[in-house]
């Protein structure tokens, strides 16, 4: 019989790669919270409401990839596809606005979309990311970009470039001007068009931009775009997000087909691509202002802008790069030579660990031999062997594992002198 396999689009992230994701955790978590950003946890699930209002019913995450479900009281929950929307509804059900504004929230949590599986995107993914609800000062758009930049600059992904728009917002003066004038280009280019892009463009013009087939993706390139149509407010707002990006030394590229997958966006829409991907996974995060969407979900007129950073493609990023080397190691392993030195063993793993290092041991018999063949595999730097000698001396034989370079070590010292030559 097979192995059972996790399901498809999802998979387990193992040592090395799991402990990167630790580290990539806890290095988003030092950001977040040096600007400001607090830990929020949401359930894994929520009333699939809460997405079907919040992302849009013509997303194709609401009309295709959500993973939903009845429970026994014939509830409607859906599994988390993104973490803006649950964030909101924390937001609202903690009455979060009445304290002081803008209200900032950080999140590590995975995400679930019934996504055809391919290299960099999964059915079960991990999203870092943060919001900041109440504020619709540009200088808060730039701090939200930047911290996004800096999560990634530490993460050693290689080149990344920062793509910039402005959906403006639904208003006739705005976003509302433009889409009478892409739907009038998309209705001249109908019969090009596969059936797919048609359907989007009689529900919501703009997601035809979402479309993966490459003939339309090549009519698209010549259609009207929102920079275009903007509103006196917008086109200023998105000069000051610029003005402080350029302040901040923060290179972008202006892209106005950025519409980003949701139908939440309002102004600033950006993302972080990785020049280290391919192309139709190179995103290694997005994000962008939602000035409607708290008010979507029942709650007051509060703006509010975040980013979610997807996780799996980092770590992918960083194996393209080289920087996936240097997994986490293993400080000493304890080598009793027959089960009259476990004992010993056993008190000096622990000492070593009590001094703030890593040990382990092999916990079986085992032949030298093939207790060293572990130390190596365990990645360790050293091996502290005991035997009847060393029992009956109080000493250890500490073994450098690289160069087999070995020294006598009275075994209360071994703690102080690994120490000294592991700094
Ligand atoms: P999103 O662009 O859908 O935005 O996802 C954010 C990031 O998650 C993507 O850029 C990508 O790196 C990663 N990602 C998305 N789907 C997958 C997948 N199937 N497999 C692997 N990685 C994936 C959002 O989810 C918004 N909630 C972001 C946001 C926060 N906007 C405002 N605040």
């Amino acid at each position: 019989m097979s192995a059972p396999q996790p399901p498809r689009g999802t998979r387990d992230l193992l040592p090395p790669v799991s402990e990167r994701f630790a580290e990539l955790e806890r290095t988003a978590a030092s950001i977040f919270s040096s600007a400001g950003y607090r830990r929020v946890i949401t359930p894994e699930f929520e009333a699939t409401e809460i997405f079907a209002r919040g992302l849009g019913e013509a997303t194709d995450t609401v009309t295709k990839e959500m993973y939903t479900f009845t429970d026994r009281s014939g509830n409607s929950l859906t599994l988390r596809p993104e973490g803006t929307a649950p964030v909101m509804r924390a937001i609202l059900s903690n009455r979060l606005y009445e304290g002081p504004l803008p209200v900032k929230l950080s999140y590590s949590a995975p995400m679930f979309r019934y996504e055809r599986p391919q290299r960099g995107r999964f059915r079960q993914h991990f999203q870092l990311g943060i919001e900041a609800v109440g504020a619709e000062d540009p200088a808060l758009d730039a701090e939200v970009i930047e911290t996004g930049l800096r999560v990634l600059r530490e993460a050693n992904v290689g080149e990344v470039t920062l793509l910039l728009n402005s959906m403006g917002h639904p208003s006739e003066e705005c976003r509302g001007r433009y889409l009478p004038a892409l739907r009038a280009f998309l209705q001249q280019h109908r019969d090009e068009l596969d059936s797919d892009c048609r359907r989007r463009m009689e529900t919501n013009p703009l997601r035809v931009f979402d479309c993966k087939v490459p003939g339309d993706q090549r009519i698209l390139a010549e259609a009207p775009t929102i920079d275009q149509f903007l509103c006196p407010e917008c086109r200023e707002h998105l000069d000051a997000v610029k003005t402080y990006l350029k302040d901040a030394g923060i290179s972008f590229v202006p892209a106005p087909r950025l519409v980003r997958g949701f139908d939440y966006y309002t102004r600033t829409t950006f993302e972080y691509q990785s020049s280290a991907l391919e192309a139709a996974q190179n995103a290694l995060g997005g994000g962008g202002r939602y000035d409607g969407l708290v008010q979507q979900l029942g709650g007051p007129p509060l703006p509010g802008i975040g980013f979610g950073l997807g996780v799996d493609r980092i770590l992918l990023a960083q194996e393209a790069t080289g920087a996936a080397a240097g997994s986490a190691r293993l400080d000493v392993y304890v080598v009793p030579l027959s089960r009259a030195e476990r004992d010993l063993a056993v008190r000096l793993v622990r000492e070593v660990r009590d001094a703030g290092m890593s040990a382990d041991m092999p916990y079986a018999d085992r032949a030298l031999k093939g207790n060293l063949k572990n130390a190596d595999r365990l990645g360790a730097r050293f091996a502290a062997l005991i035997g009847p000698a060393e029992r009956d001396a109080g000493t250890v034989t500490l073994r450098e594992m690289t160069s087999g370079e070995q020294e006598t070590v009275p075994l209360d010292g071994v703690a102080l002198r690994m120490g000294e030559r592991l700094r």
